[in-house]
């Protein structure tokens, strides 16, 4: 595959690159935001669409027989997970199985805890189901790296329980968007001991479970339910892994019997029984042939990531770039520079960024308090898009620095 290759998005509708900034017809702001590829997926996922569009009946549809058995070996030739083919069932784009999870495993006015900074949806997916956020600072140790910090849950969880909303579950983003954690085992094991002696379920976001690019191995929490306590659900889901977020599919893998029970009830109460045509040809020829493309997109993404953290270092004094260990995102901490320009925040960097460098990142604001002060920058493109992307923060800061 060449993943050099620049394909043009322009006319797609792509949310990325169709810009409210652009004068139309005119794509001129380089987006490395949204969390999609600029890569085409892979081959046989374009050949599966494009037979099944051959045929010009579009009914509703079964999902393959041996669908969830090919997830679960995905599971466990790709994790080491020990997940079996009746423990995942299939569920809508991963965000709204979020809400499914919330709604099954808490009441309304529980508590929902969440680590933050953490990937935006879960907020609101809380909130709007009607519990309470519970929202706690991860730790950051001193190369900016974020670990759990239990005692602050602990301190936070009581201070819910005192107003009246006893937490019930844990929203857990592993790996971690924005920070680009991929959680160690042992990480994991206390996170499931600490929610079991506390009767707190695991609602755990593994969509970037692929990307694991450091030493330390994506382990999946999925199979780690030895007994019923503490619930454990994983969502998981081929959008990320092979480009193919617009088709909005996802699975839930729970080895625990009682709780997927749940889920599936939580699923059928959201009115989903079947999935949409296209998503399931598109994931089943993804999962049972991509694996090739997949290894070859983790070096490429490897690559490009090398090349904007040794950038940052050397040519944006004032960005510290935290190198991801999974995932194509990285969180670059810009404080330094937005007090250098006398910036009021990132979410200001980020539009004069884009209206005058002509480049999008997302404010790390957006993420949660925690994130104020950093920006999240996509490296999931042709590398020459990213050098250019890269080179235009660099003449935007020095122009506004002569200028400031
Ligand atoms: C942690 C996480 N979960 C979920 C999603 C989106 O999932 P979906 O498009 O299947 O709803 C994203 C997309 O960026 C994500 O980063």
């Amino acid at each position: 595959m060449n993943f050099d290759a620049i394909i043009d998005r322009s006319g797609t509708r792509a949310l990325k690159w169709d810009d409210p900034l652009n004068e139309p017809g005119k794509p001129d702001i380089l987006p490395l935001w949204v969390a999609d590829m600029d890569f085409a997926a892979p081959t046989e996922v374009t050949r599966a669409l494009e037979d099944r569009a051959a045929h010009p009946i579009y009914g509703y549809t079964r999902e393959p027989k041996d669908y969830a058995e090919t997830v679960a070996s995905w599971y466990r030739r790709r994790y080491g997970a020990e997940i079996q083919a009746g423990d995942v069932c299939l569920a809508p784009g991963l965000v709204p199985s979020l809400g499914i999870a919330v709604r099954s495993l808490t009441e309304p006015g529980a508590g929902v805890v969440v680590l933050t900074p953490v990937y935006y949806p879960f907020y609101d997916i809380i909130q709007s189901n009607d519990r309470a956020l519970i929202a706690v600072p991860l730790g950051q140790d001193g190369d900016l790296r974020y670990v759990i910090d239990f005692s602050a849950i602990d301190r936070s969880l009581e201070a819910a329980a005192e107003a009246g909303h006893r937490a019930q579950a844990i929203m857990f983003c592993s790996p971690h968007n924005p920070g680009g954690r991929v959680w160690s085992k042992a990480e994991l094991d206390e996170l499931s001991a600490f929610c079991k002696e506390r009767g707190i379920a695991i609602i755990c976001d593994e969509i970037h479970a692929d990307f694991s690019l450091g030493s330390t191995p994506f382990t999946s929490i999925a199979d780690r339910a030895g007994s019923e306590e503490p619930r454990i659900v994983t969502l998981g889901a081929p959008n990320k892994t092979f480009n193919i977020a617009g088709l909005h599919l996802s699975h839930f893998a729970c080895a625990q019997k009682e709780t997927l029970a749940r889920v599936k009830r939580g699923i059928a109460a959201a009115g989903f029984s079947q999935p949409n045509i296209f998503s399931i040809e598109a994931a089943y020829a993804a999962y049972r042939s991509g694996e090739p493309w997949l290894e070859e997109l983790i070096a490429y993404l490897r690559g490009n990531i090398d090349y904007l953290v040794d950038f940052a270092e050397t040519r944006l004094p004032g960005l510290t770039a935290i190198r991801p260990e999974g995932g194509y995102l990285v969180w670059v901490n810009a404080s330094e520079l937005i007090r250098e320009l006398g910036l009021s925040n990132d979410a200001e960097l980020v539009r004069l960024l884009a209206e005058e460098g002509r480049v999008r990142l997302n404010p790390g604001s957006k993420f949660g308090a925690e994130g104020s002060g950093y920006v999240r920058v996509n490296v999931a493109c042709p590398q020459s898009l990213l050098i250019e992307g890269l080179e235009r923060i660099e003449r935007w800061v020095s122009a506004r620095k002569k200028g400031a």
